[in-house]
C-alpha cells in the first residue's frame, strides 16, 4: 500500500464527509431562494475551508473552472493542510451539483467530492460528455456508446430476462435528447426525465430502490468523472465520450492532455486505482435526504464509499447551531 493509499484508507474516508456536509449545509441556507450563484458560492466557500483542514497535499483536478474564471477551487488549486509534505491527492469536486435544483428546491441537489491518488482521475475539461451507465450484475461490456439507445436497452433487457418495455432509462430533459427519448419510447422503454443532476441520475442505476435501469445522454464531463468514481465503488458500468462544440473546447482538452478526442472512456480510465466518493444531500433525492433544520439542530445525510474495499457508509449527521 502506498503512502497516499494508506492515507485514503485511514484518514480521509470519514473526513471527506465533513467536507461535503459543510458544503451542503452552506448551500441549504439558500435552498428555494432562486439564486443559483449565491447558493453555489456558499457551497464553494464552505467546501474549500473544510478541504483546507485535511492532512494532504491536494490538487483540484476537477473543480469550479479554470483559474481565470473561478476565484476558488479552480482546476490546479492546491488544497489541504500539508501542501508540499503530505500525501499527494487528486480531487474532483462539485460543491453544489444541481445549482438550479437547489435554487428552486427541486430533488437531487448534492454536494459531491471524489479523491484518488495523484493521477487517478481524468483531468476532464469543462465540456459535455456523452454518457451511458448501468448498475452492477451485468456482463462486462453490455453497454456501449457506439451502439444505438435501442441496442443498449435490448442488451440490458435480455441480460435481465425481461422485455425492452420493462426497462426504465433516466435521461436529462433537454432538447438535445429528443431523438434518444423518441427512440427509447418507440421500443416501449420507459424514460425517467430529470431536470438536472446527472450524478444522482447515474448513481440511481445502481440503487435497487429506484426504478432506473440505465442512464443515457449528454451532461457535464466533470459530473461524468464524479459519477464514474461512485460507480467504481459500488459496481456498475459507465462509458463516457467527450463532446466538443467548437475549437476552443478542443483546445481546452488538449491543454489537459486529452489527445484522442473521440475516445470512449471506461470507468477505470475516468477514475483509476483506489478512489473515494462522498456526497451529502442538499435537497431530498433518490440517493440521500436533504439538509433539514429542526430548531437549533441541522441534520444531514451523506454517503462515503471506497473503491478498493467496496465499503459504503451511510452517515447521518446532527449539527448543533
Ligand atoms: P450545475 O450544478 O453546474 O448547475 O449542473 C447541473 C447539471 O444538470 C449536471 O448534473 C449536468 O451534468 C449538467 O448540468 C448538464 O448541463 P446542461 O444544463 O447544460 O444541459
Amino acid at each position: 500500500m502506498t503512502d497516499a493509499s494508506n492515507v485514503l484508507d485511514r484518514v480521509l474516508v470519514l473526513e471527506m464527509v465533513r467536507v461535503t456536509e459543510a458544503a451542503a449545509i452552506a448551500a441549504s441556507t439558500l435552498t428555494g431562494r432562486g439564486d443559483e450563484k449565491a447558493a453555489d458560492a456558499a457551497a464553494v466557500d464552505a467546501m474549500r475551508t473544510a478541504l483546507n483542514t485535511l492532512y494532504m497535499d491536494g490538487t483540484v483536478v476537477i473543480g469550479e473552472g479554470e483559474r481565470d474564471e473561478a476565484p476558488m477551487l479552480f482546476i490546479g488549486e492546491k488544497v489541504g493542510s500539508a501542501i508540499g509534505k503530505g500525501p499527494k491527492i487528486d480531487i474532483a469536486l462539485d460543491p453544489l451539483e444541481g445549482t438550479t435544483i437547489c435554487a428552486t428546491a427541486g430533488p437531487n441537489s448534492l454536494a459531491v467530492l471524489a479523491i484518488a491518488e495523484e493521477g487517478g482521475l481524468l483531468n476532464a475539461p469543462d465540456v459535455y460528455m456523452d454518457k451511458i451507465a448501468v448498475g452492477p450484475g451485468y456482463p462486462e461490456g453490455i453497454i456501449d456508446l457506439d451502439r444505438s439507445p435501442s441496442e443498449n436497452v435490448r442488451a440490458v433487457a435480455e441480460a435481465k430476462g425481461v422485455e425492452p418495455k420493462d426497462i426504465m432509462v433516466c435521461v436529462l430533459d433537454r432538447p438535445r435528447h429528443e431523438k434518444i427519448i423518441a427512440e427509447l419510447r418507440s421500443i416501449g422503454a420507459g424514460v425517467v426525465l430529470i431536470g438536472d443532476g446527472d450524478v444522482a441520475g447515474v448513481i440511481a442505476t445502481t440503487n435497487p430502490d429506484t426504478v432506473i435501469d440505465l442512464y443515457m445522454g449528454a451532461g457535464g464531463a466533470p459530473e461524468g468523472v464524479l459519477a464514474a468514481a461512485a460507480l467504481r465503488c459500488v459496481g456498475g458500468q459507465f462509458k463516457g465520450r467527450l463532446l466538443f462544440r467548437n475549437d476552443d473546447e478542443r483546445a481546452r482538452a488538449a491543454k489537459w492532455g486529452v489527445t484522442d478526442l473521440d475516445k470512449q472512456y471506461d470507468l477505470t480510465e475516468l477514475a483509476r486505482g483506489d478512489c473515494i466518493f462522498a456526497a451529502t444531500g442538499v435537497t431530498d433525492g433518490s440517493l440521500l435526504g436533504g439538509v433539514k433544520r429542526k430548531g437549533r439542530v441541522m441534520t444531514t445525510e451523506s454517503v462515503v464509499m471506497r473503491a478498493s474495499s467496496g465499503t459504503v457508509r451511510w452517515v447521518k449527521g446532527e449539527h448543533r447551531l
